[in-house]
């Protein structure tokens, strides 16, 4: 488990926690904090954005009083500035906001800066062209590319954002990372590997599964073979 994952340029692994049982949700989190996790990927719907609905800054600081690991928020959201103030008060150290609801990246990601988040990601459907992130590109600490349509855990990976991928790490500074969100599991995590991918977000691979310590290993032993 890290506190800060931009210290460091070996791949992650980031646990969401949308597939874990959210009736013992505590022991969930501990389970992959201790069972391996680099840092943990907290999935918000808004029912809008996306056709389900998750949680939002109430279960994010209920995370961060039991987790040090560091916590990407994923506002799959309409409105992200507005509801940056909340999640920046519930203690996530990295928001990432889809580049379909905004004009303007570039100045969105600077304004979450401004309200006092630390760390900004930038992240895009499948369907996005990825044109569209390069205007926010200096304004962003990683990208995340997304690999299946966001909504729901436990959907079939989708290879055809690949070359995505590869057009973003080109364009990377050594300082940014690249991440990518669905479908990811011990089949597929070595093709985005090999497209460049640093961070590796996974949710039903690891939490569908009864023991998530041997998941995560089993996930990893993949990455790093
Ligand atoms: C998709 C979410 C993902 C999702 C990943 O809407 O953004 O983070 O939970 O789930 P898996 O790993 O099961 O595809
Ligand atoms: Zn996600």
């Amino acid at each position: 488990m890290t506190s800060d994952p931009f210290a460091d340029t070996k791949p992650m692994i980031a646990p969401s926690i949308l597939s874990a049982d959210f009736a013992k949700l505590g022991g969930e989190i501990d389970q992959v904090d201790r069972g391996g996790a680099d840092f943990l990927h907290l999935d918000v719907m808004d029912g809008h954005f996306v056709p389900n609905i998750s949680f939002g800054p109430v279960v994010c600081a209920a995370t961060r009083r039991i987790s040090k690991a560091f916590l990407d928020a994923h506002l799959m959201i309409s409105e992200p500035v507005r509801y940056t103030p909340a999640f920046v008060k519930a203690g996530v150290d990295a928001i990432t906001f889809h580049v379909e609801v905004v004009d303007d990246p570039a100045a969105v990601a600077q304004e979450i800066r401004r309200l006092g988040c630390k760390h900004i990601g930038i992240t895009l459907n499948p369907a996005t062209p990825v044109e569209r992130i390069w205007p926010a590109l200096d304004y962003v600490d990683h990208v995340l590319v997304m690999s299946v349509v966001p909504g729901f855990s436990g959907q079939k990976f989708m290879p055809e954002v690949l070359p995505k991928c590869e057009a973003v790490k080109k364009r990377l500074r050594s300082n940014q990372r690249l991440e990518i969100d669905g479908g990811i599991n011990a089949e597929t995590i070595r093709l985005a590997r090999d497209a460049g991918v640093d961070w590796f977000v996974v949710a039903s691979a690891i939490f569908d599964k009864p023991d998530r310590k041997a998941a995560i290993a089993a996930i990893r032993e993949k990455l790093n073979g």
